[in-house]
């Protein structure tokens, strides 16, 4: 008779480990009549067998060595949520080798060696999924190569990092400052101890290369994302831009144009009548457009235990139905175009800008005098007196303008004596 069970191991039992391990526990009932076979957790890697011994059912299964788990036959499924590039690369890489399917949701990893995990799947022909490695709990990869796969797909943003959407809420919301704002989700549990990834775009930016790459069909990497992080914006920013009919979101936007693909992650004032601008507090959403569907949004929990092991039990339970119908390694890398990836410079934004002037005659002229000289048209504009050493308060949006042409605008800007200071600095998503 066939063996019903399907022996899988977890590398790593930190928050989706856990969460992974306690809802396959929870669909251990029904398992093999939603997908044929039962699959059971053989073995947990782990750092500290002691830390890890009150999580698991028995504490046996538990080890500290990966050869363990490589060397057993009976393995067919690894489980890698240790995070972090090296051992997990050097893991994954020999399980694919040996012929075992793998589950990743580590974004850092992917984001940079993508193609190199991809191709070794493809060679050893297994299954290398990672739906978790994007917006935690929302369905996003998997809509892209499947569901979406008959779009020419032009555009792919959203907000992909909830530590910093939670952020932003608080600074909307309750007019916190950064710093303020931050204390309260480090307190909260969403900020780790180390925000550096989260408050400075990065996390977003690795989530946007794999999106794009996916989107596309071409592959985008870490390195081709621009990065800008939240750490400037202030609550007078959010307060101005409530003023101009805007709210202030750190998106990660990935474009396809004729002359290729534009991927980046920054704050940017966006209509609060788009449906994104209410997306608050640690949700993520996502926002897809393509030729045929048009535009579709993803919605929902982008982070923490069970929405990130949903998402990991999903593939799990997708390569159990490709063994099951012998149909592994179906579908693979999707990277069969290789488009270039355009320079920030070279993409078109329209820009926010809070600057502090000598509050004096013919210095809006002399401002819209260097717009004009390269291109750059205001489209609203805020002006306060300030009363402070005789300044006055600017607040410009523009029209769409070229970036390189809007930095050079802005140099030439700051070396004139009547501006005193360039306060921020941010684009607007839209025309
Ligand atoms: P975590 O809580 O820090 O857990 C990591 C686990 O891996 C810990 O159990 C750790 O053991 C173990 N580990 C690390 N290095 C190891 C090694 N060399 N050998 C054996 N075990 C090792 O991390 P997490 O939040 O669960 O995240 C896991 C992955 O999921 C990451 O790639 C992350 O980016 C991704 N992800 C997380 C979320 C989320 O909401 N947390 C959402 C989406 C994606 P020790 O405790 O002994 O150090
Ligand atoms: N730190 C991420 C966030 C979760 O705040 O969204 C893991 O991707």
């Amino acid at each position: 008779m066939e063996n019903k069970v399907i022996k899988a191991a977890l590398l790593g039992l930190g928050t989706v480990g856990t969460g992974v391990y306690k809802v396959l526990k929870n669909q251990e009932a029904e398992m093999e009549a939603k997908i044929g076979r039962e699959v059971k957790i053989a073995k947990v890697l782990v750092r500290n067998l002691e830390k890890a011994a009150a999580k698991v059912d028995d504490p046996s299964i538990l080890t500290n060595n990966w050869e363990e788990v490589l060397n057993d036959p009976e393995i067919s499924i690894v489980i890698e949520l240790m995070g972090g590039i090296e051992p997990a690369r050097t893991y994954i890489l020999a399980a694919l080798n040996a012929g075992k399917h793998v589950v990743s949701a580590n974004k850092d990893l992917i984001a940079v060696h993508g193609k190199e995990l991809l191709d070794a799947a493809e060679v050893n022909h297994v299954d290398f999924l990672f739906e978790a490695a994007v917006a935690g709990g929302i369905p996003i990869i998997r809509p892209l190569k499947q569901c979406l796969a008959g779009n020419h797909m032009t555009e792919v943003m959203g907000i992909v990092n909830g530590t910093t959407n939670f952020i932003l809420t608080k600074m909307t919301q309750e007019g916190m400052e950064f710093k303020d704002a931050l204390a309260l989700a480090t307190e909260l549990g969403y900020a780790e101890a180390d925000p550096t990834a989260d408050i400075e775009g990065l996390d977003a930016g690795r989530k946007v290369a794999i999106l794009a790459s996916v989107a596309f069909n071409s592959r985008v990497v870490f390195d081709d994302v621009y990065i800008e992080g939240i750490t400037k914006i202030s609550a007078k920013d959010i307060r101005y831009a409530k003023e101009m009919g805007c709210d202030i979101k750190l998106l990660g936007v990935a474009r396809q144009g004729e002359d290729g693909v534009e991927a980046y992650v920054c704050p940017m004032l966006i209509p609060s009548s788009h449906p994104l601008a209410s997306v608050n507090d640690s949700y993520n959403a996502v926002f897809v457009h393509g030729d045929a569907v048009e535009d579709a949004m993803f919605f929902g929990r982008g982070a923490g235990e069970l929405p990130t092991a949903s998402a990991v039990v999903g593939d799990i339970f997708d390569i159990v139905r490709n063994i099951q119908a012998e149909c592994c390694a179906r579908i693979g890398c999707t990277c069969y175009k290789s488009l270039p990836v355009k320079k920030m410079e070279d993409t078109r934004n329209r820009y926010f800008i809070r600057l502090q002037v000598e509050n004096r005659c013919g210095v809006l002229a002399e401002i819209t005098a260097i717009f004009a000289k390269y291109q750059v048209s205001v489209a609203q504009i805020i002006q306060k007196e300030t009363r402070v050493e005789g300044c006055a308060e600017i607040v410009v949006i523009t029209e769409e303008v070229r970036e390189g042409d809007f930095r050079t605008a802005m140099s030439e800007l700051k070396n004139r004596a009547s501006i005193r200071k360039v306060s921020s600095l941010l684009r607007v998503y839209g025309k």
